[in-house]
């Protein structure tokens, strides 16, 4: 039975905790915390009691007990931490992945701030001890798109790529185009369905697509690159004539990420492609199409983000883990 600790108890932790107590994966949680609390059983925790506890007084287990006690005192092979991104510091994540590659155990995380700022740092960490970092989750929610790049095109030069990586976005832009609605209007009506934040800069700016932009860049290629690097234009300025127009040529607006090594490309602008462009995605959904020397293009299309779709790829990336490396050990 592989052991994990769990990190962060919102909508993705949630989802995990949900699919690990409903599917026989072979998983079990030893160790768990949100922002004030903690709670450890090498034995194997009982999830359902704790998340009826974190139902009724707004913490999972014990206050004395903190989440890095958690990542430092529990008994566990991967550590799965999925506390809120900050794009800017990338703390406390980083410093939760750091103390849990340290004690050479593996991690799984969905959050960008960490993969974004200090990828190679954390990188060098894993590989040093011999353990995992995966973070399937960070980019385009429960399309496999790590697992297609590492395995599935093996051999394969990746060219370029191109993505529909931000689900507000793409609500948006999808609805000015169907109803005819400004800007402001589709924004209003993205928050009233839950797929906007209250504050919806990061996702209109082009920002989210950035860092997913980044984070895959120094994937694929090894880079070091930053958000800074990223040329961004964001939705915000978009009217409703230039995606009439756009339809007028059979065409419609998109907010596309793309990375085009060979060309020194790094960009997330609005684009205009044909109605039938595989990456025209209606909605929420995310796209990716990678240019390839051999397999030449893939498009994936799929679910970017939810509590279950995200906790498939989470446990993707622990089941891979256990395979390879806990399993053998
Ligand atoms: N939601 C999605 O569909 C999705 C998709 C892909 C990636 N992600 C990424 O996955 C991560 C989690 O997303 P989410 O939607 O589950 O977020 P969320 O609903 O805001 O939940 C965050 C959880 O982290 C806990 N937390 C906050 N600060 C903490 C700290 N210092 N130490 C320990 N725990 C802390 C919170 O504790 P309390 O419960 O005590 O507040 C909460 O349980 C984020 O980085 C997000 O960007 C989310």
């Amino acid at each position: 039975m592989m052991k994990v600790a769990l990190i962060g108890l919102g909508s993705v932790g949630r989802g995990v905790a949900g699919m690990i107590q409903k599917k026989d994966l072979g998983i079990t949680i030893t160790g768990i915390a949100d922002s004030k609390s903690g709670a450890m059983d090498p034995a194997g925790l009982d999830i359902a009691s704790l998340l009826a506890n974190k139902g009724r007084n707004g913490s999972c287990g014990d206050r004395e007990i903190s989440a890095s006690d958690v990542i430092k005192k529990a008994d566990y092979d991967a550590l799965i931490e999925v506390t809120p991104t900050n794009a800017l510091s990338g703390e406390p994540a980083i410093g939760y992945i750091k103390s849990a590659l340290l004690r050479k155990k593996h991690v799984v995380t969905s959050n960008k701030g960490p993969v974004a700022l200090a990828y190679k740092e954390l990188r060098a960490l894993a590989e040093k001890n011999g353990v995992a970092l995966r973070y399937e989750a960070t980019v385009a929610g429960a399309i496999p798109i790590m697992h297609t790049l590492e395995h599935g095109l093996l051999g394969n030069e990746i060219l370029a790529l191109y993505g529909v990586l931000n689900g507000t976005c793409n609500y948006i832009l999808t609805r000015m185009a169907a109803e005819g609605l400004t800007y402001e209007q589709a924004l209003m009506e993205a928050r009233e369905m839950g797929y906007a934040e209250a504050d919806p800069t990061y996702d209109v700016m082009g920002i989210d697509a950035a860092i997913k932009l980044v984070i895959l860049a120094n994937s694929v290629w090894g880079d070091s690159k930053q958000l800074s690097d990223v040329d961004r234009t964001g939705i915000d300025l978009l009217t409703p004539d230039a995606l009439r127009l756009a339809a007028d040529l059979g065409c419609t607006i998109r907010l596309i990420a793309e990375a085009i090594p060979r060309k020194h490309i790094l960009r997330v602008s609005p684009r205009i492609l044909e109605k039938n462009h595989p990456l025209v995605v209606d909605g929420t959904l995310n796209a990716l199409t990678l240019e390839t020397d051999m397999a030449k293009e893939i498009t994936l299309i799929g679910r970017g983000a939810g509590s279950i779709e995200t906790a498939s790829a989470i446990i993707g990336d622990l089941l891979y883990i256990n395979d390879r490396y806990v399993h053998r050990a």
